[in-house]
């Protein structure tokens, strides 16, 4: 199989691309494949954390771009999974520290050995997103169905489109199935007619993400939480497998689905 990189981003911050990155690498690993994670988003390191390998830490990425250490010391094995792996960043750098073209080898380093690649990134409106979006083939944006995060959702795609990534494909996190109900929040269907990019995924707001994080363990790994369950039919889209829209994952009635159905006209 051929290896891809993947770069998950979103206009906004704070919408859950590191939550998605260590998730969706899990959950590929634990479907047989090889996976390494990258932070990428330099100074505002967490991707460790949330995957529990903080203690691990021996290089970072800035470390091998630096000449201090080879790439592949800095590869950090994952304590329950054999085939998943991450590498960190360093805090203390600026955002500037990776240039494009660095990041572009390191991706293609890593493709030799690994079906996947998932890079955490920043923010697309901070500086550093399109350094760390430089070695992908394929993009996930990923926003929550507030109006602010989708409308900068919607610059980055158009960045991302100029950057010639693609498939790009959108997550939408942090749905609360109450809120859209009574109308006070928007509903997928809404956020894709303002996007109009393929979805790939639904994802509820979940307090098991945040315990998950806390305990440094991605749900994907042994969780059956709607968000776990979310995450991992991400992982069988992304991978090709044909999985339906849970009504469970879109946390909804029949009649959103219908309304869904309309908009992607089943
Ligand atoms: N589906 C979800 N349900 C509940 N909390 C979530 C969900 N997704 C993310 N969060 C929380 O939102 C915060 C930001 O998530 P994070 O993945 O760090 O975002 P980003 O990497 O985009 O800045 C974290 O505290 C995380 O636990
Ligand atoms: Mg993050």
């Amino acid at each position: 199989m051929a290896s891809r990189v993947i770069v998950v981003t979103s206009g906004k911050g704070g919408v859950g691309k590191t939550t998605t990155t260590a998730n969706l690498a899990a959950a590929l690993a634990v479907m047989g494949n090889k996976v390494v994670a990258i932070d990428g988003d330099v100074g505002l390191r967490n991707l460790d954390v949330i995957m529990g390998l903080e203690n691990r830490i021996v290089y970072t990425l800035i470390d091998a771009l630096e000449e201090n250490c080879r790439l592949r010391q800095t590869l950090i094995k994952d304590k329950r999974i054999d085939n998943l792996f991450m590498i960190p960043t360093a805090q203390s750098k600026t955002k500037d520290a990776v240039t494009s073209e660095q990041m572009i080898n390191v991706c293609n380093e890593l493709r030799e050995e690994f079906d996947y690649v998932i890079v955490d990134s920043p923010a697309g409106i901070e500086a550093g997103f399109r350094n760390a979006s430089a070695g992908a083939d394929e993009a996930l944006v990923v926003t929550t169905p507030e109006v602010s995060a989708v409308r900068d959702a919607d610059r980055i795609i158009g960045l991302l489109e100029s950057m010639q990534k693609s498939p790009i494909r959108l997550i939408v996190n942090r749905i609360k199935p109450q809120m859209v109900k009574k109308g006070d929040m928007l509903g997928v269907s809404d956020v894709l007619d303002i996007l109009a990019i393929d979805l790939i995924g639904m994802v509820p707001d979940d307090e098991s993400v945040v315990t998950s994080a806390n305990r440094g363990e991605p749900l994907t790994i042994s969780s059956d939480t709607p968000a776990a369950r979310a995450f991992k039919n991400i992982a069988l889209r992304l991978s090709g497998t044909e999985t339906p829209f849970l009504s469970l994952e879109q946390g909804e009635s029949n009649g959103f689905i219908g309304k869904l159905k309309r908009v992607f006209g089943l």
